[in-house]
């Protein structure tokens, strides 16, 4: 179509140029000679104005068909500009499409970040309510805990209710707990005092430990020191004080072995160290165990020389725990536990 246009726009100037040619540019024949050369020099001029028209024309038509080239190339960028506005508004379109369903999504999204903040502050609410339960239950495990302590120090009111109503002090300071003689906390038993035959079941577990403290700390100044008799039974003293009364008499049984009843042994509170042979006195362990036993709560409880006072023959090996405290006190007292507390120690 455009070619065909050029070609018609063309065709019209041509024809255009030969209708001029044929006003002005046809030689006209000249039959008189001089009149011949003037009219030829007429033509020839007449010819070189119709050769530049022409010329005039063929660079019309090359400008022309330029001009429809570039209206080609023009038309065909118009095209492939078209094409890419197409593509663009179809580019458009999905982008557009995708901007709806973007703005759908962040619709969607803000809905949930809605429903998420409105969760959130449920389980913000959630949160407060658990906390405050949990002060409420923190509250209540402190009122029951003040409770329970109410409790405990009533058992423990009823238990010193029921110690006092089977105490009897006496003016010496002496109190029995279930039939057992106490003086300042401390299980009082000699010929004096003795135990019920079914009292007593083993070591004493503070005693117990102490030990274990004291030994370890004699093995690390190499002294050795180990139990050979521990708790004593009601039953087992029967036997080992009347073995002594059978080997040696009573009254040298009397002085060595405490008759069933009145053994420190029964209280698990007193321990015999390593030998009960006399030689044990004069070894680096009986010297240890006399300057050290008082830092962990022994007493050497039956020392040389006090026989008439503790009712037994020294005894080195011997120790009796009644705490570090007054274990303390009292061996450097220099004194027995009898004459500490002024008692006295004697079967009636
Ligand atoms: N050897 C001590 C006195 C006791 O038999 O308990
Ligand atoms: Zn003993």
């Amino acid at each position: 179509m455009k070619k065909c246009i050029i070609a018609a726009l063309a065709l019209s100037l041509v024809c255009c140029l030969c209708s001029c040619g044929s006003d002005s540019s046809t030689p006209q024949k000249i039959v008189v000679r001089s009149e011949n050369a003037v009219s030829e020099t007429k033509s020839v001029k007449q010819s070189e104005e119709s050769s530049q028209a022409s010329r005039k024309a063929e660079e019309s038509y090359k400008t022309i068909s330029e001009t429809s080239q570039q209206s080609e190339e023009s038309s065909e960028s118009s095209e492939e500009s078209s094409e890419q506005s197409e593509e663009s508004s179809e580019s458009s379109s999905e982008s557009s499409e995708q901007s709806e369903e973007n703005s759908e999504s962040s619709q969607e999204s803000s809905e949930q970040s809605e429903e998420s903040s409105e969760s959130s502050e449920e389980s913000s609410e959630q949160s407060e309510e658990s906390s405050e339960s949990s002060e409420q239950s923190e509250e209540s495990s402190e009122v029951s805990e003040e409770e329970s302590s109410e409790d405990e120090e009533s058992q423990e009111s009823d238990e010193n209710s029921s110690d006092e109503e089977n105490e009897t002090v006496s003016s010496d300071g002496i109190y029995y707990i279930d039939g057992a003689a106490y003086i300042d906390g401390i299980i009082i038993v000699n010929k004096t005092y003795s135990l019920p035959e079914d009292y007593g079941n083993g070591e004493d577990p503070e005693a117990l430990s102490a030990f274990y403290e004291m030994q370890n700390d004699a093995y690390s100044d190499n002294i050795y020191l180990e139990i050979i008799s521990g708790f004593r039974s009601y039953e087992t003293q029967y036997y080992t004080y009347n073995s002594f009364v059978y080997d040696r008499g009573t009254e040298l049984a009397d002085r060595v072995s405490a008759r069933p009843g009145h053994s420190e042994h029964q209280t698990g509170l007193a321990f015999d160290i390593n030998t009960t042979a006399n030689y044990f006195a004069d070894t680096p362990e009986a010297a240890w165990l006399a300057e050290h036993c008082a830092e962990y709560g022994f007493i050497i409880r039956y020392p040389k020389d006090k026989e008439y006072v503790t009712g037994y023959a020294y005894e080195p090996w011997h120790i009796r725990y009644i705490g570090r405290e007054k274990a303390k006190i009292i061996t450097q007292s220099g004194l027995t536990l009898e004459e500490y507390y002024g008692l006295t120690s004697y079967y009636s």
